[in-house]
């Protein structure tokens, strides 16, 4: 194969994306929670290259800083370089503007910026069948169910490659080939330099097609081959809004088989919204609705009821998500319960067997091991111990309207419902609160604090009955 010291990977990715018809140049779209150029990125290290080019033009400022904000996210430790093509004029001017870049390597595969489907293993082959048939170029060719819009690949009367022909100058023959090129090439750098200098421009637009360089290259008397792939989707261009919705879709059934492939029980898996990489143990259930994104990890018989939202959060075995809960960069030990509808905010812990229940919210928070928090709470900032009880509608008040404070509620401490912590404050452990109290001091190790006014009745100041 290739030796990797002499492989670049060249994206291509300055084109207008004019087709999406959206302010956000076309490879930043984002594709189950990564940017489509994110996702070329990620399969192009995967073949360790010697170098990456990414040919930048339309909005290039916001595509680099992107790339370059995310390098370290996506794992690309592969050098990346940034060519600007200034004159858009097509496939074929984008790679001419990476010349100086390719010169200095032996092989250059070039990859369509809007493929986001395309997978290491093809790549790999592709490479593997260029070297081994001492070949000068390569195109990956799939069959598509409808070709409108790709380029088609016509074949020689003896099945080798003979052109390619871009959708807007195919005749009504040739747009019935089915055969389209995926936009993904191998070259040898020397063939393709000399194959650049002699594009001429095409079409009703006037654009430098890089799919002419294949003829050109055969002219030369050099070997252009066609590597027909069965998986047709892995070549899927997103040109459209269309097109992003069908590529997303393919990528979360990918992830879906993947993961039901590990044991997972998905009881509709067209809609669930599961991102690539996350983790999901054996036998845990999935109900439909739920959005599983970032880095999550989720541990062996979790069970997940319908609308759970959970992002980059660790959840460990047995835990129950009842429907509508809502977990964001927090952690949830096992054997816990959440929800109906309970809401854990970033930096929140849950210790084992922990309760959170409905529409009870936890910020930045400890919840002590088998500690209760099950009615209509608001508990932030704060640390519980175990054994805790928290009687309904409990809020801390953390927020003094300048600064945020610690609640802090040791082991065993049982509070009664409709209590206001006024934080900082510390309850110290096997205390009571009493029910609808304001807590603003220390409370000691077994004491009971009730803070709030006596009850008075007054006689006969109550509602006048009418008929007296
Ligand atoms: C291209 C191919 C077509 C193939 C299809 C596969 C050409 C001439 N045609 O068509 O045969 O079937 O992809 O998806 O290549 N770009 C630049 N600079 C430019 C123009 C485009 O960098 O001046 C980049 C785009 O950002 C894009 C890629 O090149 O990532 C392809 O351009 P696009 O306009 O999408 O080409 P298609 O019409 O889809
Ligand atoms: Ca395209």
């Amino acid at each position: 194969m290739v030796a990797q010291n002499n492989l670049c990977i060249l994206i291509l990715a300055a084109g207008k994306g004019t087709r999406m018809k959206s302010s956000l140049p076309k490879p930043l779209h984002s594709v189950c929670g990564m940017p489509i150029l994110g996702h070329i990125l990620k399969v192009s290290q995967s073949l360790n290259p010697a170098a990456i080019g990414i040919v930048v033009g339309h909005e290039s400022d916001l595509v680099i800083e992107t790339v370059k904000a995310n390098l370290a996210k996506w794992n690309i430790s592969a050098p990346v370089v940034f060519v600007k093509q200034t004159d858009l004029s097509g496939s074929g001017s984008a790679v001419k503007a990476a010349l100086p870049l390719l010169q200095k390597f032996e092989t250059v595969l070039v990859l369509n910026g809007d493929t986001p489907l395309l997978l290491g293993k093809t790549l790999q082959d592709m490479l593997h069948t260029f070297t081994a048939e001492k070949a000068s170029s390569l195109v990956l060719g799939v069959t598509v169910p409808d070709p409108a819009g790709y380029g088609r690949i016509l074949r020689e009367a003896d099945g080798t490659f003979q052109k390619i022909v871009e959708d807007a100058d195919a005749d009504e023959d040739t747009k019935k080939i089915a055969e389209i090129n995926s936009g993904m090439y191998i070259f040898s750098s020397k063939e393709l330099q000399t194959a650049l200098t002699q594009l001429t421009p095409q079409g009703s637009k006037n654009e430098y097609y890089l799919t002419d360089t294949l003829s050109l290259i055969k002219q030369m008397n050099q070997r252009v081959l066609v590597f027909h792939s069965a998986d047709y989707k892995q070549a899927l261009g997103v040109n459209s809004k269309a097109q992003l919705a069908q590529a997303q879709q393919i990528m979360r059934s990918r992830v879906a088989q993947e993961l039901m492939d590990n044991g997972v029980t998905l009881l509709q898996p067209d809609q669930t919204y599961i991102d690539p990489g996350v983790q999901i143990g054996a036998d845990t259930v999935i109900c439909p609705g739920c959005y599983i994104l970032g880095k999550t990890v989720i541990g062996k018989n979790c069970v997940l009821e319908g609308g759970v939202y959970i992002k980059d959060s660790t959840i460990a075995d047995n835990v129950t998500l009842k429907m509508g809960t809502y977990v964001e960069e927090s952690t949830v030990a096992e054997n816990c319960q959440l929800g109906p509808y309970a809401h854990l905010r970033p930096k929140s812990v849950l210790c084992k067997g922990a309760k959170v229940g409905n529409f009870s919210e936890i910020k930045k928070a400890v919840i002590g091991e088998g500690s209760k928090v099950n009615h209509l709470s608001y508990i932030g900032d704060t640390q519980m111990g175990a054994g805790v009880n928290v009687g309904a509608g409990t809020i801390t008040c953390n927020y003094d309207g300048k600064n945020k404070h610690q609640t802090i509620i040791e082991d065993h401490v049982f509070v009664g419902s409709n209590v206001n912590f006024v934080a900082p404050v510390t309850v110290h452990e096997y205390a009571k609160i009493g029910a609808g109290s304001t807590i603003t001091k220390e409370v000691s190790a077994q004491g009971l604090a009730i803070a709030r006014s006596r009850q008075v009745v007054l006689e006969n100041k109550g509602v006048k009955k009418e008929h007296d």
